[in-house]
């Protein structure tokens, strides 16, 4: 696994080189470090008075999980935070007419046992691409404070080129969002929901930690096996995760080698055009549906907007 460092390599060459295993690390850019300002201005206002970094020693979890159940979808959807990250992604070089991106999703990670299912889900080993993201899909990470080792994501780069038995055969991602993505709010201290997991041991170790500034966002590959580490660090992580696809791997199904996913269904209808925010062109989407997009149709709309996509760090 190689590690770039403000590389000034094209858009091109580091999609193929993230597909490779690689992983891109930057420092922070002007529209990065504004997002993050805004996510800490909706974070602080939404804990107010309390400090958002020491919350967990006096707010009851349940009512934590309140908090986040209104701050996380205010974020998510706000106009402003697709703004900036229109901003961030022309400034590290990607074609807005060819860059698809989904909203950016907030992240919380409490120490202990503080909260840690459900809307502040701790995930297990994962592979987004076992949760129907496709192999083209690029990960956008970065923290809205100040990390520290024990409250990060971790990398596991030994599962890169080598298969996981793996429950991805049960997921279907249209399925998902019918069945249990509104309600992860009530998932405080239990989480109930079947997600595709490792169904062997997995050697977590060695691992790869990337502590970046705020602001200073990483990318890696879908495919990249990662997980929540246990916060151990006695204050809370909040970061933004997002994810683009180029248009042109989309039409080429170019991307990361399928090592063992199994999952159906497609997440590919919810990027929208880096230039105005449209839906992926129609031959583009079939290129990856298999009709259970229909099977899952929602019947009706949400009473609130979605929370967070099912893979979360
Ligand atoms: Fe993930």
């Amino acid at each position: 696994m190689n590690i770039y460092v403000d590389s000034r390599v094209s858009d091109e060459t580091r999609r193929m080189r993230l597909y490779q295993g690689s992983i891109f690390s930057y420092s922070p850019s002007p529209s990065a470090l504004r997002l993050c300002r805004f996510a800490q201005e909706l974070i602080e206002e939404a804990f107010s008075p309390l400090d958002p970094l020491r919350v967990h020693e006096t707010l009851p979890a349940e009512k934590c999980a309140e908090i986040l159940s209104t701050l996380k979808p205010r974020f998510i959807h706000h106009p402003q935070s697709k703004k900036f990250i229109q901003g961030m992604l022309a400034e590290l070089g990607c074609d807005l007419e060819r860059t698809y991106f989904d909203v950016p999703r907030m992240r919380t990670a409490y120490p202990g046992d503080y909260l840690n299912s459900g809307i502040a889900y701790a995930f297990h080993p994962h592979r987004d691409t076992w949760y129907s993201a496709p192999l083209c899909q690029i990960n956008w990470w970065m923290p809205i404070y100040d990390l520290v080792p024990d409250n990060c994501m971790a990398f596991h780069p030994r599962y890169w080129n080598r298969a996981v038995k793996n429950g991805s055969n049960g997921y279907n991602y249209h399925r998902w969002n019918l069945e249990s993505r509104y309600n992860a709010a009530q998932h405080v201290k239990g989480d109930t929901r079947v997600q595709p997991r490792p169904e062997e041991e997995i050697e977590v170790e060695p691992q790869l930690r990337i502590i970046g500034e705020v602001g200073g966002p990483f990318l890696f590959s879908a495919a990249q096996l990662h997980s929540t580490v246990p916060n151990t660090a006695g204050v809370p992580r909040y970061s933004i995760d997002f994810r683009t696809v180029h248009l042109d791997d989309v039409l080429g199904k170019i991307g990361a080698a399928n090592v063992d996913s199994a999952c159906t269904g497609t997440t590919m209808g919810d990027y929208l055009r880096g230039t105005d925010f449209s839906h992926l062109p129609a031959d583009a989407l079939a290129l990856y549906q298999d009709g259970s997009e229909l099977q899952y149709a929602m019947s009706s709309q949400p009473p609130q907007a979605p929370v967070a996509a099912g893979t979360a760090r």
